[in-house]
């Protein structure tokens, strides 16, 4: 059985949670769309990962939409206490599987109370306002009308603690004027390094940093240094990245996704894989800004 205590604890809204935690997102249909194509054995990841010890896990209705959310429902509900449930509002699906923009105040309470009621809660712990500027990496842009109506929202009592999704330095900046921000989810992992000053201020800030990606998304990593290091460890590559993503900073929480069994066990085996000094410099190596 994984001990997933060796990942470390860190603060995420007013709890402390497991660093390794586990992403919802591939549990909807092909495209993050429709049902999934085993509805039980969905049931069963989610199952697993809270049985394993995983008190993190990242959702939102726009998965689906609606389905992941009903999943969660389905497998967990009444939830345990511990569980920290973290969902994002801030885009819509199109009928053609798209994603769009919805950031008005009357489309963002309409995420809110989707959220409430597909996930069973009377109040949300954790939201995100995914930022839609740019829908694959942070643009620049006020996040004033949008943050303001969801720190609204959380005044009404539907939220507990607010976070940022897709969202640069300055923007956090912006919404830290307006609510208290307790996470920020960007797209982050060994090959991809663009947040790794920003982690490091949220660091210092007490501020978790949840990476989406940490797998590589769609595509997962493929790097022959990175094989070459899981082969010296007799580790599969993935544990190894997110292994590395354990090591980087202990403000990162873990939400890797899966819609399989056997790979959530694959993954939950990282938190206690620790990484020695010289396949952690190897790896550095893979997504080093150069210069
Ligand atoms: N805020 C945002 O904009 C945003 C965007 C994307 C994702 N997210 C969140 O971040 C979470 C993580 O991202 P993600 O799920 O998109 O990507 P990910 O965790 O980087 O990778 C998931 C992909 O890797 C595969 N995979 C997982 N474990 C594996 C293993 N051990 N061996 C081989 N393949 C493996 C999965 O396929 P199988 O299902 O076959 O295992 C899936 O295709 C999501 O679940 C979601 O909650 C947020």
């Amino acid at each position: 059985m994984t001990d997933l205590k060796q990942a470390g604890r860190f603060p995420l809204a007013d709890r402390s949670v497991t660093r390794m935690g586990y992403g919802a997102m591939q549990l909807a249909g092909p495209g993050v769309f429709g049902p999934p194509k085993d509805r039980g054995a969905a049931l069963a990841v989610l199952r697993a990962a809270v049985e394993a010890g995983v008190d993190h896990i990242d959702t939102s209705d726009f998965y689906g939409p609606h389905i992941t959310n009903q999943l969660i429902r389905e497998a967990l509900h009444p939830y345990p206490r511990d569980l920290v449930i973290v969902t994002k509002v801030g885009a819509v699906r199109g009928a053609d599987a798209s994603w769009n923009p919805a950031q008005s105040p009357a489309e963002l309470a309409r995420a809110v109370h989707d959220n409430l009621r597909n996930l069973g809660l009377d109040v949300l712990d954790v939201v995100n306002l995914r930022l839609m500027g740019d829908v694959h990496a942070p643009s620049e842009g006020s996040i004033e009308a949008p943050f303001t109506a969801l720190a609204e929202l959380q005044r009404q009592g539907f939220i507990r603690h607010l976070g940022l999704s897709n969202a640069t330095p300055a923007q956090v900046a912006q919404a830290q004027g307006i609510a208290k921000v307790v996470c920020v989810q960007n797209h982050y992992n060994l090959a991809h390094r663009a947040d790794d000053v920003f982690i490091d201020d949220l660091a210092r800030q007490g501020i978790a940093y949840v990476p989406f990606f940490p797998l590589g998304g769609f595509t997962p990593l493929q790097s022959g240094i990175l094989s070459k290091v899981a082969a010296r460890l007799e580790a599969t590559p993935m544990q190894v990245a997110l292994a590395w993503l354990l090591a980087r900073s202990p403000n990162i929480l873990l939400i890797p996704g899966t819609s399989s069994l056997a790979h959530l066990r694959e993954n939950l085996t990282a938190a206690s894989l620790a990484l020695p000094a010289d396949a952690l410099s190897e790896l550095d190596g893979i997504g080093r800004p150069a210069g």
